[in-house]
């Protein structure tokens, strides 16, 4: 299994995983250990791979075929999330917050998740590899990334306070759901990449 950036020809193995997780179409054995809720457009997952190089998966070989996607992560500079009335609500409620002693500044920041691993290889350090894989292709652009978690997705909010050493920064509440504001410093992938995968 190797961790890379996406290329286009990734792009229905990315589907694929992301149909399998997300909230609409999850199966109810998979639904406890969390979803998707982001919808992306086939346009929108193209210009995420090949404009921003936002997409870093786990890609296991497969004879004859294209890789099989087993994880994936989406990372953007928030411009590319503004499509999402979600992430425009991020953007709106960032400067009220404070990281490290300092006020938020949007551009100072980037947007990853979703970010979704295959049931077979939870828990092994995939998700680890795969999250400071992604910090990094950002490290030199951005000094900090944010991201929101669902407050009722407990295994990824787990993973990413205690897997992924994300830093509560607050809570926010959009429509009917509750999320955790979190953030971490680019410059953290130096110390953890690669996390033992
Ligand atoms: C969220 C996700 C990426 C995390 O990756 P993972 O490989 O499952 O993460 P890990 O197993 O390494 O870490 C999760 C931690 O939560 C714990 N956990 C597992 N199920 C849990 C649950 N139902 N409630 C609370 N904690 C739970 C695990 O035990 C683990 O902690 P531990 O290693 O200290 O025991 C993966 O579960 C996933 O893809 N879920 C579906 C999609 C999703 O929810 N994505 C996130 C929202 S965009």
């Amino acid at each position: 299994m190797t961790v890379r950036l996406a290329t286009i020809e990734d792009m229905e193995g990315v589907k694929a995983l992301l149909r399998k997780y997300h909230r609409d179409t999850i199966s109810d054995e998979d639904r406890p250990d969390g979803f998707v809720t982001t919808a992306i457009t086939d346009e929108q997952l193209a210009d995420l791979i090949e404009k921003e190089k936002g997409v870093t998966i786990i890609a296991e070989p497969v004879e004859g075929e294209p890789d099989r996607v087993l994880g994936f992560c989406f990372a953007a500079p928030w411009e590319f999330w503004t499509a999402w009335p979600l992430f425009r609500h991020m953007i709106d409620i960032i400067p009220d917050y404070e990281f490290e002693g300092k006020r938020l500044v949007v551009s100072d920041s980037y947007q990853y998740g979703p970010m979704c691993v295959d049931r077979s290889i939870r828990g092994t350090g995939a998700f680890e590899a795969l999250f400071f894989a992604s910090l990094e292709q950002f490290r030199d652009r951005f000094p900090l990334m944010l991201t929101f978690v669902n407050q009722i997705n407990k295994r990824s909010e787990n993973a990413h306070n205690n897997k992924a050493h994300m830093e509560t920064i607050g809570t926010f509440d959009f429509g009917d759901n509750h999320y955790f504001l979190m953030g971490i410093r680019t410059d953290a992938a130096d110390k953890y990449k690669n996390g033992g995968f």
